[in-house]
């Protein structure tokens, strides 16, 4: 789908659709407006018949209406105008997307960013109309052998301003929404991918094409010698159950002057997660294949960032391997010792997340990073806690807790703050090793991240507990792309802060 922007306030562009806006109550947006009058009052009579009442979300397709200059018209129903905010006009959006999908138009012209929204300035709403049309057009790059159903035929859409400053800035959010779109779609696609397909060879040889895409990304794929020679003694441990040998992925984009320090972006990848040993319950197992969308997003989000030229540094690391039990699999009550030297009693083979995120953010010491976020499908604590709306955020820094937060209302992309700390360390206790793996069913998310705390002394560090937002499951089965929208936030606000 290609993005642009236009200055047409008076609805003339012959497009294949016009998509204008209307409130309730008959009440006209703007370009509604502009059409009622050439086509002789059309709008208003509609809502006097109670036709098109303009609900939140509804629409309705008029084609070829005498006097317009569009083959079709698609009227979008804006629900109530004191009510019109960000989740009112991005509703709005989707509603056009999947109307617009239906019809035969190979171009539209979409008027809804001409409409005030609370609290959106013209950037933000151009960004949301690239962002939101290309998200819920999205299509899973599925492997059904049957016909093929044809792709849509819409191409092309613009976003018309009324004159050329507001179209301008207008210009610059199409720009960010389709690289978000962009990212979106990466992380999207290789979540989506079945584990036999998308395994850790195959996450790093798509490393080195995004790097081959993008000259200006640097990409280092670590195989098991290598990872080994680290002493990675705890990823090392969750991998060795697998046939699938593991990858450290390290991708860096220096947008920034050579001695800006970077933010280390530092992905889960489990590709499959079985459970190891510690085997999992069959009910949803194959949702594991999703236990990799942590690296699914930092590539995603490197590749918005890249195409946005953002003038930032970024260090993204990825740890992935498959958690398989077999002969070789790491046993409950094994012990490990860590790229930081610690030792972990690893009590529990599911809880192989933070095992191979510590050794990955030890890692991440060696780029004296400004700020470390990790981002991981860690617990299924997570999900109970806040379910499938809010990812978890815990930190040791309360300036980076605050920005992840703030970025993530801006994007639509929430994140809740979490509590870790000595309270929930004192679970991991063990007798035998410096630390336990798990610490008991309270507090699971919270714990979980007090782990990882544990590796990140003296760093600014964040965690993003993403198991409840990267997929969904029922029928509605797939990944989300959540959170690209929130990480590139992050960074266009400190790109601009610099
Ligand atoms: N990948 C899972 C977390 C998960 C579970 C995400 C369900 C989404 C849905 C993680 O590796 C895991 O298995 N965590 C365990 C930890 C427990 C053993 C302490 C969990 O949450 O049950
Ligand atoms: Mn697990
Ligand atoms: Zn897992």
């Amino acid at each position: 789908m290609e993005f642009n922007t236009i200055v047409d306030a008076r609805v003339r562009k012959a497009a294949g659709c016009a998509v204008v806006g209307i409130y309730e109550q008959g009440d006209l947006g703007l370009a509604a407006r502009q059409v009622d009058a050439q086509t002789g009052g059309l709008l208003g009579k509609l809502h006097t018949r109670g036709d098109f009442p303009g609900k939140l979300g509804d629409t309705l397709l008029l084609t070829e209406p005498r006097g317009a200059p569009a083959a079709r018209v698609l009227l979008v129903g804006l629900g109530s105008r004191k009510a019109f905010g960000r989740k009112q006009y991005r509703k709005a959006l989707q509603s056009t997307a999947s109307a617009l999908a239906k019809t035969g138009a190979r171009d539209a012209v979409v008027y809804l960013a001409m409409e005030s929204v609370a609290q959106l300035d013209v950037t933000h709403r151009a960004r949301m109309v690239a962002e939101s049309l290309s998200a819920q057009l999205y299509k899973i790059p599925d492997l059904k052998t049957g016909a093929k159903p044809k792709p849509p035929r819409l191409t092309r859409v613009s976003v018309a301003m009324a004159d050329a400053a507001a179209s301008k800035s207008a210009a610059e959010g199409v720009r960010i929404g389709a690289a978000m779109a962009g990212g979106m779609a990466l992380s999207r696609d290789l979540a989506n991918l079945p584990p036999n397909v998308c395994t850790p060879r195959y996450l790093g040889a798509r490393a080195l094409q995004l790097a081959r895409d993008w000259p200006d990304i640097k990409a280092r794929v670590l195989g098991e010698r290598e990872i080994k020679a680290l002493k990675m003694g705890a990823f090392l441990a969750v991998a060795k159950g697998s046939v699938e040998p593991p990858r450290l992925i390290v991708c860096e984009y220096r947008g920034a002057g050579p001695k800006v320090a970077p933010v280390c972006l530092v992905g889960k990848g489990i590709t499959f997660d079985s459970g190891g040993i510690s085997l999992k319950d069959p009910p949803a197992m194959d949702e594991m294949k999703f236990d990799m969308s942590g690296a699914a997003t930092v590539l995603g989000a490197l590749r918005t960032i890249v195409e946005l030229e953002l003038p930032v540094n970024v260090v993204v690391i990825v740890a992935t391997c498959e958690n398989m039990p077999s002969g070789a699999a790491v046993k409950p009550a094994d012990i490990v010792t860590t790229m930081s030297g610690q030792t972990v009693e690893v009590l529990n083979t599911d809880a192989e997340g933070r095992l191979i995120l510590c050794d990955a953010i030890t890692y991440s010491r060696r780029f004296k990073p400004a700020a470390v976020v990790d981002v991981a499908t860690l617990t299924g604590a997570c999900v109970i806690a806040l379910g499938n709306h809010f990812s978890g955020l815990m930190s040791n820094d309360e300036t980076l807790a605050r920005e992840l937060e703030a970025a993530g209302v801006r994007a639509d992309d929430r994140a809740w703050r979490m509590p870790i700390g000595e309270e929930y360390a004192e679970q991991l206790k063990s007798n035998f090793a410096d630390i336990a793996n798990v610490g008991g069913r309270e507090g699971g998310a919270c714990t979980a991240a007090s782990f990882l705390w544990k590796f990140a002394k003296d760093l600014k560090w964040a965690h993003l507990d993403i198991a409840g937002t990267a997929w969904l499951g029922g029928s509605q089965k797939g990944s989300t792309g959540r959170p690209v929208p929130l990480l590139v936030d992050f960074l266009m606000q400190r790109a601009q802060a610099k």
